[in-house]
C-alpha cells in the first residue's frame, strides 16, 4: 500500500488574491529608472511613484495611509481600542540595480492582502494592524543599507547626512528634492512601548527550501553584516615605459584583495563579496592609479563576523605593503545579527502547519531584511517563500503564485493566533 503524501493546499481566496499579488509585481517591475530592467533607488522619482501606486492598493485594501519621514509607505487598519498595541507587517519597495521583480515588493503586498483579509473576517483585532513598505532596504544609492527602517527603528545616525551617492549627491540633499525635511527625521520613529512585534515575508534569496521541497520556512536569525568602501591608492605611469619593479598598481592591489576576501571567507565559513570595482584613470595605456572597491561580509554570529573582518584588514595592509599601494578600507555599514523571536517563530510555523506542512524547515537567512533594524526595538519574525533556484538579485529571480497563496494562508493565521494569544494574555491580567 502505498502512502498518501498531503500536499500543502492554499485557500481559493489566497490563490485568487496571489495571482494580483504577482500581476502587480509585474505592474511595479515598470517603475524603474532604466526602461527594460528594474532598479528602484532610495528618494528617486520611482520610489515617489512606488509609493504612489501601492499607497492606493493599500487604500483600495481599507488601510489609512502616508508617507513618513523617511520616505516610508504605512497603511494601517486600527485595532479594537484607540489604544491598541500594533503589530507591524512589511517589507520594503527599493530594489538593487537590474534587480528581480519579487525581492521585497511581495513581503509588501502580501502584508496588504492579509491585513485586508482579517479585517474582512474579524473586524477591529486587539491590536491595529500597520503595513510598512520600506523605502530603502538594499542601500543601493547611498552604500549603506536599511535607511528606511533605521529611521523607523529611531536609530538614525546624523553622520549618514552626508553620505554621498555616485553624482555626489548628499543624502541630505536627496532628502530635501524628495520634498523630506532632514530636521525631522526622528518623527519616523516608532514607540516601541506601543509594539506587539513585526512580521515580514519574503522570497528566501538562497536554494535551501527548494532543496527540502518545501514552499515556506520559518526564518531563526538574520546574518550580521558589514560593508566598506575600499581605496587602493597606487600610482599612475606610462604602461610601457614602466618596468614591474618601478609599478604600484592599484587594480592589481585591488584584485589580489578581493581574492584575499573569498580565501578568508571560505576557510572561516563566512560569505564575502566585492560587487563593485572602479578604476582610474582608466585608460588602456596606463598603469592603475587608483582603484575603489566594495566589501560585503556576512556572518551568522557578530563575533565570527569581525574576525573574519580583522583577518581581512590584515591581508589588505599585507598585500598594500607588499605592493606600495595604499588600501584604505572606510565602514559603510554594520548590522548586527538580528535572532527571531520565539513568541512569534511559534506563531508563523502554526502558520505553516495549518497549510499542511507538518513540519517546517527552519533556516538562518543569509541575506539582510528591515526586520534587522526592527529587531533592534521589538520582537520579529519573518516567513520566507520558495525561491526557484535559490536566484535573486537577478532579473530571474522568481515565486510562484501557487507558493504566494500559501504564503498568505499561513500569514494570515499566524497573526491570528497572535491575536488569539493577546485576547488570552489581556483576560488572564484581567
Ligand atoms: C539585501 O537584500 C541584502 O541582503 O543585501
Ligand atoms: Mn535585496
Ligand atoms: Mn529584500
Amino acid at each position: 500500500m502505498s502512502a498518501v503524501v498531503q500536499v500543502p493546499l492554499a485557500s481559493d481566496r489566497a490563490r485568487a488574491a496571489a495571482d494580483t499579488i504577482v500581476a502587480r509585481c509585474d505592474e511595479l517591475a515598470d517603475v524603474t529608472e532604466t526602461p527594460g530592467r528594474i532598479t528602484r533607488v532610495y528618494l528617486s522619482p520611482e520610489h515617489a511613484r512606488a509609493n504612489e501606486t501601492v499607497g492606493a492598493w493599500m487604500r483600495d485594501a481599507g488601510l489609512r495611509t502616508w508617507q513618513d519621514a523617511a520616505g516610508n509607505l504605512h497603511g494601517c487598519a486600527a485595532g479594537a481600542t484607540p489604544d491598541a498595541p500594533v503589530l507591524l507587517l512589511g517589507s520594503h519597495l527599493d530594489t538593487v540595480v537590474d534587480a528581480g521583480r519579487y525581492d521585497g515588493v511581495v513581503g509588501v503586498l502580501m502584508a496588504v492582502e492579509v491585513v485586508a483579509r482579517l479585517v474582512q473576517d474579524h473586524g477591529a483585532l486587539p491590536f491595529a494592524l500597520e503595513v510598512i513598505a520600506f523605502s530603502d532596504e538594499e542601500g543601493t544609492r547611498f552604500g549603506k543599507a536599511l535607511l528606511g527602517s533605521s529611521a523607523v527603528a529611531g536609530v538614525w545616525d546624523e553622520s549618514w547626512w552626508d553620505l554621498q551617492d555616485t553624482h555626489g549627491t548628499t543624502l541630505r540633499s536627496a532628502f530635501e528634492s524628495f520634498g523630506l525635511d532632514p530636521g525631522r527625521i526622528a518623527e519616523a520613529a516608532v514607540a516601541p512601548a506601543s509594539l506587539v512585534g513585526y512580521l515580514e515575508a519574503h522570497i528566501e534569496q538562497g536554494p535551501y527550501l527548494e532543496q527540502a521541497d518545501q514552499a515556506l520556512g520559518v526564518v531563526t536569525s538574520i546574518a550580521s553584516a558589514r560593508r566598506f568602501t575600499v581605496q587602493a591608492v597606487g600610482e599612475a605611469r606610462h604602461a610601457g615605459g614602466t618596468p614591474y619593479d618601478r609599478r604600484h598598481d592599484a587594480l592589481l592591489a585591488a584584485a589580489e584583495a578581493a581574492l584575499a576576501v573569498e580565501r578568508i571567507c571560505r576557510a572561516e565559513q563566512h560569505i564575502g563579496t566585492v560587487g563593485t570595482m572602479t578604476v582610474e584613470p582608466g585608460a588602456v595605456n596606463v598603469v592603475p592609479g587608483l582603484a575603489t572597491f566594495a566589501v560585503d561580509l556576512r556572518g551568522q554570529f557578530d563575533e565570527g563576523r569581525d574576525r573574519v573582518w580583522d583577518a581581512v584588514a590584515d591581508a589588505f595592509r599585507e598585500i598594500g605593503e607588499r605592493r606600495g599601494v595604499d588600501v584604505t578600507p572606510t565602514e559603510v555599514h554594520r548590522a548586527p545579527a538580528v535572532f527571531c523571536a520565539p513568541r512569534l517563530m511559534h506563531a508563523v510555523r502554526a502558520g505553516i502547519v495549518a497549510t499542511g506542512e507538518p513540519a517546517p524547515l527552519e533556516l538562518f537567512s543569509r541575506a539582510g531584511h528591515d526586520a534587522m533594524s526592527l529587531g533592534l526595538v521589538t520582537d520579529v519574525a519573518m516567513l520566507f517563500l520558495r525561491n526557484p533556484d535559490g536566484i535573486s538579485h537577478h532579473p530571474d529571480e522568481f515565486v510562484s503564485a501557487a507558493d504566494v497563496a500559501l504564503g498568505l494562508d499561513a500569514l494570515a493565521t499566524a497573526v491570528e493566533r497572535l491575536a488569539d494569544e493577546h485576547l488570552l494574555a489581556d483576560g488572564a491580567d484581567a
